[in-house]
């Protein structure tokens, strides 16, 4: 008999899950707790980085390791890859696929994502490429939205900051739209609006949206304020980041005005746009619940891949 085997499966963009899906990977996260069977046991997971990361890294490896799976990689894959002597994405992604049973890539170009998948003899996660997206990143802060406010459906959310260059907000865009009764406000300077392609993405699904430029306008209206920096490393010019870096300032007493259930969530790192002060607000969750949701959903996401459920 002919076993057919199974299609990869990709965890590349946002749009491209559907809410079946979401929930499949939520309920799945949530059967995890701190002690669970060792399901990844021996496999590997190549943690691919061609730029720079804590959180995500840190938290694919963690979920891997906890689940009695390995980890090989580098953190610096520009440096400490063949890519330093000139081999090109397409064949370092075809041949770790033979040594490891997953990858997780990072790259700070996010044209490269299609040639990964192209190339790849398993399943690639995506974690965080260019400044075009960072599904895995916007699972997790939605599974954090739905433990802290108990839905996906019905929220107010304003997504602040840097809104062309911020790949998180881009897929968190994405996501929130495929729910009913989202409403989402757009916050930032006119120079860092949100694509038009995201905005047309949600017209065509029918969410509400519309754009401010300031915090002011929106913290005491909002079930979620999910605030980013903006994106120093893509900017080519300096001085116009100078100039941006500041815009939007989340301030203790601008928090305070926000109502007492509602949240405030950040992908970190954080610069000037979120003072430490904000940190005791009851409302704050990106320094424990977003970075718990982090591993569970990347536990969940890579047993999903493996077919490890
Ligand atoms: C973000 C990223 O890398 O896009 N960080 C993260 O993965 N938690 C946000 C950022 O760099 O601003």
């Amino acid at each position: 008999m002919n076993i057919m085997p199974l299609p990869l499966r990709h965890i590349a963009r946002a749009q491209e899950f559907d809410v079946s899906f979401i929930s499949d990977v939520f309920a799945l996260a949530d059967t995890l707790g701190p002690h669970h069977a060792r399901k990844m046991s021996g496999l590997i997971l190549a943690s691919l980085f061609y730029e720079e990361s804590t959180r995500t890294r840190f938290s694919f490896e963690t979920a891997m390791l906890r689940l009695g799976g390995h980890v090989i990689g580098t953190e610096n894959a520009k440096l400490f890859s063949s890519v330093a002597k000139g081999e090109s994405l397409h064949d370092t992604i075809r041949v770790v696929g033979h040594y490891a049973d997953i990858i997780v890539l990072r790259h700070d170009d996010a044209n490269v994502l299609d040639t990964a998948l192209s190339a790849a003899r398993v399943p690639v996660i995506n974690g965080g490429c260019g400044s075009d997206q960072h599904p895995t990143q916007a699972l997790l802060d939605l599974h954090a939205i739905r433990a802290r406010l108990g839905r996906t459906e019905d929220l107010a959310v304003a997504l602040a900051g840097d809104l062309l260059y911020g790949r998180t907000v881009h897929s968190l865009a994405y996501l929130l739209g495929k729910y009913r009764g989202n409403r989402l406000t757009f916050v930032s300077p006119k120079e860092l609006r949100m694509p038009q392609g995201i905005k047309d993405y949600l017209e065509r699904h029918d969410v509400e949206s519309e754009e401010v430029g300031s915090l002011d306008e929106v913290v005491a209206k909002v079930d979620v304020l999910y605030q980013t920096r903006v994106q120093k490393n893509r900017f080519a010019d300096e001085a116009e980041y100078e100039r941006l870096k500041g815009a939007l300032c989340l301030s203790r007493p601008l928090a305070q005005r926000m109502r007492d259930g509602a949240i405030i969530m950040h992908p970190l790192p954080r610069t000037l746009e979120l003072p430490t002060e904000v940190d005791v607000l009851p409302q704050a969750i990106y320094l424990d619940d977003q970075i718990e949701s982090g591993v569970a959903i990347r536990k969940a996401l890579l047993m999903t891949v493996a077919g490890r459920t």
